[in-house]
């Protein structure tokens, strides 16, 4: 199998000290690989520890005991924090923190120009990042005038143009209108499929993970289950005791099936629904 993009071996963290008797880490022992081009969604309970985990991917945090790498970069190398920083872009929840500049494309400029990357080259790879995003029109804007949704977009751009190999999004759309979680999605989808960049999307909204090529699901610092979604959505009743909600159509398929129909567990979608339901011969 191919090697790791980020891998976390045996990693606990803990914010400030600990009195004795206290466990309250925020992350226990976590192992957990995600591989070159993978989607991973992170699914959690409030305070199960998935901003907590998605620090330690930059190196925002670094662990209180085991070892984070990225690509062959170890985290708690105070040395190779820029080299990590390049690799790995984090988009967090509220836009208006992120920008920075008077217009868009300077905002996008940013990154590259602190990486010290020549003019023409930052020109060619902020337009080449808004395009990825569809927001090559907004060049000149000033990212206020903008939807929350597109000053989403923009701070993903600004993470495009530093080239990383991957992103991690903390909640990116919990902020947005239903049109702006969409349109962010699509975009974070689309530059995991065509520009191949792995993606650590977490997320409180079902719907978000169900095209995920995995799901990862925390609770108190631990990863509880892992999987792909249908995998992960086929434990409904473990996932409520996890305070955690299904998609709608798991929830109407174990509805249905508790009353003896037979759909099948991890049912994700409404067209499986329908081809269950009512099947063509
Ligand atoms: N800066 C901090 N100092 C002390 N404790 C913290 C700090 N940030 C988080 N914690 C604690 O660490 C645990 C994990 O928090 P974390 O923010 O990683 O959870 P989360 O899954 O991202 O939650 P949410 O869904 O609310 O964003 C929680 O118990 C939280 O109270
Ligand atoms: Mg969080």
């Amino acid at each position: 199998m191919a090697k790791p993009l980020i891998r976390f071996t045996d990693v606990s963290f803990q914010y400030g000290r600990i009195h004795p008797g206290e466990t309250s880490a925020a992350l226990h022992n976590i192992n957990l690989e995600v591989y070159e081009h993978e989607f991973v969604a992170v699914l959690g309970h409030n305070g199960s520890g998935k901003s907590t985990l998605a620090k330690h991917v930059n190196a925002l945090l670094i662990p209180t005991s085991g070892q984070v790498m990225v690509s062959d970069l170890d985290t708690s190398d105070q040395d190779k924090v820029w080299e990590i920083r390049q690799q790995v872009g984090m988009v967090f929840q509220n836009p208006d923190n992120q920008l920075v500049a008077t217009t868009v494309e300077e905002d996008v400029a940013f990154g590259p120009e602190n990486l010290g990357i020549p003019s023409l080259e930052i020109q060619k790879r902020v337009t080449e990042a808004l395009q990825a995003v569809d927001m090559l029109d907004y060049r000149l804007h000033s990212p206020h005038q903008l939807s929350g949704g597109q000053k989403q977009r923009v701070a993903i751009a600004g993470m495009i143009s530093m080239r990383p190999k991957c992103i991690v999004l903390d909640e990116p759309t919990a902020m947005l209108d239903p049109e702006g979680r969409r349109e962010v999605m699509s975009t974070i989808h689309r530059l995991n499929k065509e520009e191949g960049i792995t993606v650590l999307h977490i997320t409180h909204h079902m719907d978000e993970v169900i095209a995920a090529d995995r799901v990862i699901v925390m609770d108190q610092g631990r990863i509880a289950l892992q999987g792909t979604p249908r995998e992960v959505f086929s434990n409904v009743d473990l996932l409520r005791e996890l305070h955690l909600d299904v998609p709608q159509v798991t929830d109407l398929a174990q509805r249905l099936r508790l009353k003896g129909y037979p759909i099948q567990e991890g049912t994700l979608t409404v067209s499986e629904m329908v081809m269950q339901l009512c099947p063509s011969d």
